[in-house]
């Protein structure tokens, strides 16, 4: 379904031809690559993924598998894959200060939310050529779902499913193997990926799976955060995922949730939530990871509500249980979260201004008074409420004058994921993602 970008390919014809031998940390192998095989003195040609081999240092037997082997598998691959040399994906992102880090490197967080990556058909040739047109606009990014309740299954990728109160992980070709082509399409493409695990929401099962499979139908959407037997089955879930990938550096950060609110889509909210639900919650799951996973970062994925409770506005009164300054404050909790939707918020009165005041107080009430990085790490308008390109300017400048850590938009499609495109999605070739491609540039330069 995704179709190659056709301006890779022809700057793929334009680059150089490739040297004689990969140097340390270069490409040696993988799907597509037609580039050199062997390595330079002192490094071994590595497997990593059946994307990617790599020239690590160290003397012994090359492990890559032959390229021969794997480059037949479609044409789309062989060609999405040479048109840029990848970068390198080692180490794992850090946080210093407000900001991110990597090697020892200021790391520019910047890109778009793909959730669909995984979930669908997607061949791993298509994964791939949807991380080249992110790669290609300079995105270092990916925020995608890492999870699939279901109680049947689809036919198609799915993560978990539930006979009654037991939940079983799909491991297999469309579970979590699938996911491996997602973290190595990402990583051929020198992508990294925020990995959220469950849902507020019931698009793809979600929360409300676990509370209605474990506790019956009809019950409070908040007993998924105060529950202990739906805790415990939601942290083997975590458990299971997050150990898979231990190692992996492609792995930016573990998400607990996107968007946490004590209501649910049509789950209501018990009389008993309040922000302490879900920052009680945020800290337990968060140390949770911590205490199986020291490599990687952890994030909630909230909306960014601030808890203040006679702020004449809704969404700063704690009122949906969120209360970001509390949950970006944890100890496990390494980088903050904050979503802007100003026409599906009701901030229709002077939507581009809310943008503006809501990143100046991210920026200011959370990224500089607890000294941790923050993202907007989902907005959007559609073009009938406002035109994009107009909107996105101003926030985006908001970002850089402001120096809010980082963005990730809402969404970047490549060609021809329709089922995927909910009316955010900006498509290659428009002037929205030229916007996009200028702003990761601009803030890359910031941050240089
Ligand atoms: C609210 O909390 C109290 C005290 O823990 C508990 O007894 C009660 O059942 C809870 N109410 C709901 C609707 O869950
Ligand atoms: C949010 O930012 C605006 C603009 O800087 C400011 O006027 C307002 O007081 C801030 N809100 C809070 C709750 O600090």
């Amino acid at each position: 379904m995704i179709k190659l970008n056709a301006v890779l390919v022809a700057l793929a014809l334009t680059l150089p031809s490739v040297l004689a031998q990969s140097p340390i940390y270069g490409q040696c192998g993988g799907i597509g690559w037609t580039g050199p095989t062997t390595c330079a003195t002192g490094s071994v040609c590595t497997f990593g993924n059946p994307y990617y081999s790599q020239c690590l240092p160290g003397v012994g037997t090359t492990t890559s598998p032959p390229t021969s082997t794997v480059s037949s598998t479609s044409s789309t691959a062989s060609t999405s894959t040479v048109s840029t040399p990848p970068p390198v994906v080692t180490g794992f992102v850090t946080t210093n200060g407000q900001k991110f880090e990597l090697n020892g490197e200021e790391y520019t967080l910047v890109g778009s939310n793909n959730y669909w990556v995984g979930l669908m058909n997607f061949s791993p040739a298509e994964m791939s050529s949807a991380f080249a047109d992110m790669a290609g606009a300079g995105a270092t990014t990916s925020r995608t779902w890492g999870f699939d309740e279901v109680t049947t299954d689809p036919g198609i990728a799915y993560y978990q499913i539930w006979d009654g109160a037991t939940p079983t992980i799909n491991t297999g070709a469309n579970g979590l193997e699938n996911f491996d082509n997602v973290v190595a399409a990402a990583k051929a493409n020198g992508i990294r990926l925020i990995v959220t695990l469950t849902n507020n929401w019931n698009n793809y099962g979600g929360s409300d799976v676990y509370v209605d499979q474990i506790l019956g139908a009809n019950q409070f959407h908040d007993y998924f955060y105060s529950n202990a037997q739906v805790i415990a089955a939601y942290k083997n879930y975590v458990e299971t995922f997050v150990k898979r990938y231990l190692d992996e550096p492609t792995i930016l950060a573990w998400e607990l949730i996107n968007e946490p609110r004590c209501a649910g889509s049509t789950s209501t909210a018990s009389p008993n939530c309040t922000t302490e639900t879900i920052t009680n919650w945020a800290s337990e799951l968060s140390a949770f990871i911590k205490s199986i996973d020291s490599n990687h970062l952890v994030s909630v994925g909230d909306e960014g509500f601030f808890n203040f409770p006679n702020n004449p506005n809704f969404l700063y009164t704690g009122d949906m249980g969120v209360d970001n300054v509390a949950l970006t404050t944890i100890d496990t909790i390494d980088f903050g979260t904050f979503h802007m939707y100003p026409f599906d918020w009701a901030q229709t009165t002077d939507p581009l201004g809310f943008g503006d005041d809501w990143i100046a107080n991210h920026t200011v009430l959370v990224q500089q008074a607890l000294n941790k990085p923050v993202i907007l790490e989902e907005f959007g308008v559609i073009e009938s409420q406002l035109d994009q390109v107009t909107a996105y300017t101003e926030w985006y400048n908001d970002v850089i004058k402001d120096g809010l850590t980082g963005d990730l938009i809402w969404q970047a499609g490549s060609t021809d994921v329709e089922n995927a495109n909910d009316g955010y999605m900006v498509f290659p070739g428009t002037s929205v993602y030229t916007l996009l491609t200028e702003h990761a540039a601009a803030l890359k330069a910031r941050n240089a």
